[in-house]
C-alpha cells in the first residue's frame, strides 16, 4: 500500500473498511478543474512571494495542465487509496514531476483548498443556472407573444375569480424566475471571497501574498478571517435556498399546467414530443416532463434540508462532516438545470385550446368584480356595490345564466343605480377592456409588460 501524503506519523495504514468510508473521490472529482485553477495561482504567489523557485513553479503549473488533460481526456486513474480529488491530484503531480510537487502545499491545508475549489464551482454553477433562468424566461415570453390577446380565466383557490389575459398570468412566472436570478447573482456577490491562505484554521507564518491568489481567481478579496474562511458553509447553504426557491416555483408551474392538460381544464395540449404514454393504457397521453419537475422540487429542497442539518451541530473551524456538503450541491444544480430545460422545452411545445378556453370563460361570472367597480363609478360605496352585484349573481344562479343575460329592468329592481351603459361592462371581453392599474390585465397594461421583457431578454 502506498504510504499516504499525512502518512508520517502512523505506523498501520487503514483498514479497507475505513478507506472505502471515508474517501470522497467517488464525487469530489468533479471539482477537478477549480483544484488545478486554483493550484496553478497558489503556485504562482508561491514563486512571486520567493517561496519557490519559478523553474518549480514552471514544473508544477506544467504537470498540472498534463494532468487536467489526462482528466479531460479520461485518462487520469482516480486511486480511492489517495482519498480525494486534492490528495489525487497532488500525488499523481509528484509521481510525474517529483520533488519539485512536494513544495506546492505549502502554506496550504485541504481546509482552505476545498473551500476555494467549491466557491469557484458554485460560482460557475450560479452562472450556469442563470442561463438557464434566462432561457426559460425566453420560452414563456414567446408563448406569450404568441397568445396576445388570449383571455383565460384566472383563478383564486383554485374558483374562477376574473378574467385575464394568458400573457399577464405566463409573465408572473417570468418574474418569479427574475427574482430567482437575483438571489443567485446576490449570492454570487457575497460567496465569491477568497479562502486560499486560511490554510488548516489560523493562517501561516510564512510570507503569502493572499490579495495575489484572490485576485488571480477573479474573487473580490480574501476572506477577513481565517477561522470564518474554513467553516463556512453559509456561501452553498444560500446557493441551495435560492435553488429551492426556484425549484418551488417550477413545481408550481409544473402543477399549472399539468392541471391545464387535463380533460377536466384541457386548455393546453401539450405535442407528443413532451408527452409519454401508458405501458397498460393505449389511450393516454401523460404530462410526465411537468409531473417529474413537480416531483423533483423535492430533491432541491431535500438537498437544502441535508445541508442545514449537517451544519447545525458543528463547532467552529473545519469539522469532517462537511465532506458531506459536496454531493447535496452537486445534486441540485444538477436538478435545477434539468428542471429549467425541460419547463423551457415544454413551454415551446404547448399549444392553447382555444376553443375549449371559450367555452370555459362563460361560466364563473367572471365579470362580477367589474360590475361592482361599475357601480362604485356610478357613486355607491363599495359594500353597497358589492352586495348589490352579489344580489344579481344570485339571480343569475336561481335563473342559470349569465350576469349580461339580465334585463335592465331586472337589475334595476336590484338596485336603481344600473343604467344602460351597464353591458359595456359584462362579459369577459368588456370586463378586462376595463381594467387599468399599473400591472392589471387590461390590454394596454399587459402590452407594457410584454415590452419591458422583449426588451430585457433581448427578443
Ligand atoms: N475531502 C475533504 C472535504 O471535502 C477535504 C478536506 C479534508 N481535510 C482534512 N483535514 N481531512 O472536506
Amino acid at each position: 500500500k502506498e504510504v499516504k501524503l499525512w502518512g508520517g506519523r502512523f505506523e498501520e495504514s487503514v483498514t479497507d473498511i475505513v478507506e472505502k468510508f471515508t474517501e470522497s473521490i467517488s464525487f469530489d472529482k468533479e471539482l477537478y478543474k477549480h483544484d488545478i485553477m486554483g493550484s496553478k495561482a497558489h503556485a504562482s504567489m508561491l514563486a512571486h512571494q520567493g517561496l519557490i523557485s519559478s523553474s518549480d513553479r514552471d514544473k508544477i503549473i506544467q504537470g498540472l495542465d498534463n494532468i487536467q488533460e489526462l482528466i479531460e481526456a479520461d485518462k487520469f486513474k482516480w486511486r480511492t487509496d489517495r482519498e480525494d480529488v486534492h490528495m489525487n491530484i497532488e500525488a499523481a503531480l509528484t509521481d510525474m514531476i517529483g520533488e519539485p510537487a512536494k513544495k506546492l502545499h505549502t502554506a496550504r491545508s485541504r481546509n482552505d483548498q476545498v473551500l476555494t475549489d467549491f466557491r469557484l464551482w458554485c460560482r460557475d454553477a450560479i452562472d450556469r443556472i442563470v442561463v438557464c433562468i434566462k432561457y426559460l424566461q425566453v420560452a414563456l415570453v414567446s408563448l406569450a407573444l404568441k397568445n396576445r390577446e388570449l383571455i383565460v380565466p384566472g383563478y383564486t383557490h383554485l374558483q374562477r375569480a376574473q378574467p385575464v389575459l394568458l400573457p399577464h398570468l405566463l409573465l408572473a412566472y417570468v418574474e418569479q424566475l427574475e427574482r430567482d436570478a437575483g438571489r443567485l447573482h446576490d449570492c454570487r456577490d457575497r460567496l465569491n471571497f477568497c479562502p486560499l491562505g486560511a490554510c488548516a484554521l489560523a493562517g501561516t507564518g510564512l510570507p503569502v501574498n493572499r490579495f495575489m491568489t484572490s485576485d488571480a481567481l477573479g474573487f473580490t478579496s480574501p476572506m477577513r478571517n481565517s477561522i470564518d474562511a474554513v467553516s463556512d458553509r453559509d456561501f452553498v447553504l444560500e446557493f441551495l435556498s435560492a435553488n429551492s426557491i426556484t425549484a418551488v416555483h417550477l413545481s408550481r408551474l409544473g402543477e399549472e399546467w399539468v392541471l391545464w392538460a387535463s380533460e377536466e381544464f384541457g386548455f393546453i395540449t401539450p405535442s407528443d414530443s413532451v408527452s409519454t404514454g401508458s405501458s397498460i393504457m393505449p389511450q393516454k397521453k401523460n404530462p410526465d416532463p411537468m409531473e417529474l419537475v413537480r416531483g423533483k422540487s423535492a430533491r432541491v429542497i431535500g438537498d437544502l434540508v441535508t445541508l442545514l442539518t449537517l451544519c447545525k451541530g458543528l463547532p467552529l473551524a473545519y469539522n469532517r462532516d462537511l465532506q458531506e456538503d459536496k454531493e447535496p450541491v452537486f445534486d441540485s444544480v444538477k436538478t435545477i438545470i434539468g428542471m429549467l430545460e425541460v419547463s423551457a422545452e415544454f413551454a415551446q411545445n404547448i399549444t392553447f385550446n382555444q376553443h375549449r378556453i371559450q367555452k370555459a370563460l362563460p361560466a364563473g361570472h367572471l365579470d362580477a368584480t367589474t360590475l361592482a367597480d361599475y357601480l362604485v363609478k356610478k357613486g355607491l360605496p363599495f359594500r353597497t356595490s358589492h352586495d348589490v352585484v352579489g344580489r344579481a349573481v344570485a339571480l343569475c344562479v336561481s335563473k342559470n345564466c349569465q350576469l349580461q343575460d339580465l334585463s335592465l329592468d331586472e337589475m334595476q329592481i336590484i338596485n336603481k343605480v344600473f343604467d344602460k351603459d351597464v353591458y359595456e361592462y359584462l362579459g369577459v371581453e368588456n370586463s378586462v377592456k376595463k381594467f387599468s392599474s399599473y400591472g392589471s390585465t387590461g390590454s394596454a397594461c399587459v402590452a407594457d409588460q410584454l415590452d419591458y421583457w422583449v426588451t430585457k431578454l433581448e427578443l
